[in-house]
């Protein structure tokens, strides 16, 4: 079905089709989930612990025998070059044949990992980031656009504009991020020069995300100007769910929850209206929670039916063109 695609061939999955790695909630039982339908899941690594990645790497491998990949967030690994080592050798050893990177710098992770075979596509949402990493010699990018969830980098541009930017000035395939529920938005991603997406907000709130219900449910409700970006001192700044604890801390009225409290008070306990959990443009377009694999298969069944319906455009354009011009 997607045969030719760079995407597909490098992750070896049956869609290009990825969920995006996201800090505890990109573990086992969704990424297993997302490749045994035919996506391709990543595992997270963000808290640079290998007994994290033994775990939930063995569980996956124990779930599933479909391709999965793992994301090394360079600046969080390399701050435990203890552990990083230890990880990287680790993945090496269990033979993984597809990593991403993000969060830094992927020049050294990328020589490492290729001169072992590895197939390293690098996250970025800039212009610049992405002629970097190619420059490093990675194989393809994920490039997030500023509807994105989490982290947001200060200098980014909407994915309307940044695909097309990168798009003309690299070669290697693209896989597009942010603002992507579905179909629709994956054959807009393909018009923009994409030739896989990822998706991270529809998959939190999915049956087998492991986070409260009460997030998956502001979500599934959130408008579409649902979301908001505060400062993430002392450079970055974050998209997450429109409350009032995020407006108050837009305003200066509240702190800013420190380390794991977000993961405790909103991802364990449910507690919406005191955080902010990380959410997407994306969000104002998700109407109900759905299992992993009705979200591939209904993605792909949206493409093909997107793509079928611009392929009909045709003739129309074409009689239209042929249409003799009246004068007035
Ligand atoms: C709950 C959540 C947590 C995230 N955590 C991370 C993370 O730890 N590292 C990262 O690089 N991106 C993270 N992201 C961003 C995603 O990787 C991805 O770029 C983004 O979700 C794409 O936009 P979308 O949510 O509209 O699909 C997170 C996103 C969400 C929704």
């Amino acid at each position: 079905m997607f045969e030719g695609n760079r995407v597909v061939a490098h992750t070896r999955s049956r869609y290009p089709i990825f969920q995006s790695p996201m800090t505890w909630i990109a573990r086992s039982p969704l990424v297993s989930a997302v490749s045994a339908a035919g996506g391709m899941g990543l595992l997270e690594n963000s808290i640079a612990d290998l007994s994290v990645t033994t775990r939930e790497f063995s569980a996956i491998r124990a779930a599933t025998n479909q391709p999965f990949g793992v994301n090394l967030p360079v600046r969080y690994l390399q701050a435990n070059q203890n552990e990083e080592k230890k990880i990287i050798d680790w993945l090496l050893a269990q033979g993984i044949h597809f990593v991403t990177t993000s969060a830094g710098d992927p020049t050294r992770y990328a020589k490492l990992l290729k001169d072992a075979g590895v197939i390293v596509y690098h996250a970025t949402a800039t212009l610049r980031g992405a002629q970097k990493a190619v420059d490093a010699g990675v194989d393809g990018l994920i490039v997030e656009g500023a509807e994105s969830a989490g982290l947001r980098n200060p200098d980014e541009v909407h994915s309307f504009a940044l695909l097309q930017a990168v798009r003309e000035a690299v070669d290697v395939p693209i896989v597009a991020a942010g603002g992507i529920v579905d179909g629709r938005g994956m054959a807009a991603a393909f018009a923009l020069g994409a030739e896989g997406v990822t998706m991270g907000t529809r998959f939190v709130a999915s049956l087998e995300s492991p986070v409260h219900q009460n997030y998956k449910n502001a979500i599934v409700n959130a408008p579409i100007t649902g979301t908001i970006l505060t400062d993430n001192p002392p450079r970055a700044r974050s998209r997450g769910l429109r409350t009032s604890y995020a407006e108050g801390v837009k305003e200066g009225t509240r702190e800013r929850h420190q380390g794991r409290a977000t993961l405790d008070l909103l991802y364990v306990n449910g507690d919406v209206d005191n955080t902010s959990g990380s959410a997407g443009e994306s969000a104002g377009l998700i109407h109900e929670v759905k299992a992993v694999r009705q979200i591939i298969d209904d993605t792909v069944t949206g493409f093909w039916r997107e793509i079928d319906r611009l392929a009909a455009l045709r003739p129309q354009i074409r009689q239209g063109q042929q249409r003799p011009v009246r004068s007035a």
